[in-house]
């Protein structure tokens, strides 16, 4: 499934629409490059779980947890991690897939620590700096969300 988003507000928007089929236990990847907008999605996310507080992105914490909504949020930035040890040592990969939503941006970085069932949303600046925004759907994303 493929969306165009024209404005950030329109990235957070369908951030928010997916926050409402969200489970416990749901894993979603963020791809895209620095500045496509996977801070700005998962933003729309928090909002569409019912966080008001401000959602920073985790770029230097790495984790930020959200306990404010409907189910908890762990979002995760993991570009400046070396390798998955980092986050393991840390006992920061129990919450991938533990009892909220975790949202992962830069989860290339630390691939053993992906289950094999997760949402991968990919973000693609266009020229016209609108985004093009695909969902899929790995491993039983489908089945347990149907
Ligand atoms: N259609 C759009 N959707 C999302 N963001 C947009 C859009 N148009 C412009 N922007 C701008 O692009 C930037 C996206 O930044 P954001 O922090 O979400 O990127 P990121 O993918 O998380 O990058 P990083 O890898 O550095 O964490 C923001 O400054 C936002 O205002
Ligand atoms: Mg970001």
């Amino acid at each position: 499934m493929t969306h165009i988003t024209q404005t950030r507000e329109d990235t957070q928007a369908l951030g928010m629409q997916l926050a409402a089929t969200l489970k416990r236990g749901d894993v979603v990847l963020l791809t895209g490059d620095m500045g496509a907008g996977k801070s700005e999605f998962s933003r729309g996310i928090a909002r569409g779980l019912g966080v008001t507080c401000a959602v920073p992105s985790p770029s230097f914490t790495i984790l930020n947890v959200y306990e404010e909504g409907r189910i908890p949020l762990f979002h995760f930035d993991w570009y400046r991690i070396g390798d998955e040890s980092e986050l393991t040592d840390m006992g920061l990969d129990e919450y991938v897939g533990g009892d909220g939503v975790a949202l992962i941006e830069w989860h290339e970085r630390a691939p053993y620590l992906i289950p094999e069932t997760a949402l991968e949303v990919q973000l693609v600046p266009q020229e016209d700096g609108s985004r093009r925004i695909t969902f899929i759907a790995h491993g039983n994303w489908e089945e347990n969300h149907s």
